[in-house]
């Protein structure tokens, strides 16, 4: 492909004319088609587009509802958006398997989020701890405006300490400060804060009576961690193992109970299927953050680190079979905001944020880690008794169908057809070619 400048300048149209010219035939026509996607109301695709840059068209994700989670007494219908068949349908089953059982348990453990200032400093630690030490309520104090409107909603600056890392990196070191940001994700305020705290932090440095080679902080970068362990929320589902009922192929409670805490033991101790395992789990946990407009590849990055807490990459959950309960928990750090950014200008985020009731972000993080709880619970659940390809059949059969071409007639006669056999792509073409009438 060609090398273009200026592209960014070029309007929507010239865009998509231009890439269209660097291809031929069908691509080229797909290509100047895309604006078929566009949104008819110009006010609408406006705001689409100035989301991100170069924007052509968009790009359309189904938007799902999971309804009957029960969680902390209150029921939830929750907004998914999610490509993977078969998610919302275990997300709705699990949620209300439990509803029937006392529901989903919910806590946020604390919500407070980490910045740091990454700078390189050579010099006597100690003249540099003292220093930091006397400087600290100043070097607060000269960030406080920032801070002014998120302390009148309760949140604010919480700390700020100077950690040396130099024993791992020659000359590094940090300045952590810890944040509360109440409903807000809170990205800009923190990173606006960091950055404003490394200019004074140099210019103080600069003035101090430190010898004048130690008066140089060389800052080498100011960001928010989107490592929260301190933003964190635990969820469980527990009841008596009776309780939990007959599953496929007549399965007992019992069989059931000892089968799903091992598979969920397995993922502690293998990271294969720990990987899968959580994956599971953020199946349902993403698709309620897209959903409500938050930042999906920051609770992934989080989680997986958490997963990776103790060294060994493990399971996100934990299933326990004591005094005769099963219980199945979720304790996983994630930062949400149901307030600015995205929340509130993507008009689907606004209505799914309208179907939970508007909630904070803290009642925001306990719904997502139930629906995650509940994606995990219905496919080791599926897993460890009819084995998953059953459930996601069925789903598969309809995307399959939809591929091909099939009439109404057509997908019902092969949902019968295969409701005893194995689906593949194959199998249900020749049965569409060989039933063309229908
Ligand atoms: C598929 O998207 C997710 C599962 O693989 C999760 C799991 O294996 O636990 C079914």
């Amino acid at each position: 492909m060609k090398t273009v400048t200026g592209f960014s300048k070029m309007s929507k149209t010239e865009k998509i004319n231009w890439l269209a010219g660097q291809f031929e035939g069908k691509t080229a026509q797909e290509i100047t088609e895309m604006t078929r996607f566009w949104n008819p109301n110009d006010k609408i695709q406006a705001r689409f587009d100035e989301f991100a840059e170069n924007t052509l068209t968009n790009y359309y994700l189904p938007f799902g509802v999971a309804p009957n989670f029960l969680i902390n007494g209150k029921t939830y219908c929750v907004p998914m958006v999610i490509e993977e068949s078969s998610v919302v349908a275990a997300a709705s089953l699990s949620a209300k398997f439990w509803s029937e059982r006392g529901g989903f348990k919910a806590r946020v453990l604390s919500t407070k989020k980490v910045g740091q200032v990454h700078f390189m400093w050579r010099g006597d630690k100690s003249r540099l701890v003292k220093f930091f030490n006397d400087a600290r309520p100043a070097l607060l104090e000269s960030v406080a405006s920032l801070a002014y409107n998120m302390q009148k909603r309760g949140g604010g600056i919480l700390g700020m300490e100077l950690v040396d890392r130099t024993s791992e990196l020659a000359d590094y070191w940090q300045l952590k400060m810890e944040f509360e940001t109440c409903d807000a994700m809170g990205a800009n305020f923190i990173n606006s804060i960091l950055e404003e705290m490394a200019r004074q932090f140099q210019a103080k440095l600069e003035l101090s009576n430190l010898p004048s080679e130690e008066r140089v902080a060389e800052v080498i970068m100011c960001i928010l961690s989107n490592f929260t362990p301190d933003c964190a929320v635990e969820v469980s589902v527990e009841c008596p193992i009776e309780d939990l009922g007959v599953f496929a192929g007549g399965m007992d409670a019992q069989t059931f109970a000892r089968r799903f805490y091992t598979g969920v033991e397995i993922a502690r101790v293998d990271r294969s299927r720990a990987v899968t395992h959580n994956k599971g789990i953020m199946n349902g946990i993403d698709s309620v953050i897209l959903a409500t407009g938050n930042d999906f590849r920051a609770i992934e990055a989080c989680a997986h680190a958490w997963a990776a807490n103790d060294g060994q990459y493990r399971s996100l959950s934990t299933c326990t079979l004591e005094r005769e309960r099963f219980k199945f928990s979720l304790t996983l750090p994630m930062a949400l905001g149901t307030v600015g950014g995205l929340t509130n200008l993507h008009p689907l985020a606004n209505i799914s944020l309208d179907i939970l009731g508007r909630p904070s972000a803290p009642e925001l993080m306990q719904v997502a880690a139930a629906v995650g709880l509940a994606q995990n619970f219905g496919a080791v659940r599926s897993l460890v008794t009819t084995g998953i390809q059953k459930g996601h059949m069925k789903l598969h059969l309809l995307n399959i169908l939809q591929q091909l071409g099939a009439t109404e007639a057509q997908k019902q006669s092969a949902q019968v057809y295969f409701a005893d056999k194995v689906v593949s792509y194959s199998a249900v073409r020749s049965l569409v070619e060989s039933n063309p009438s229908l």
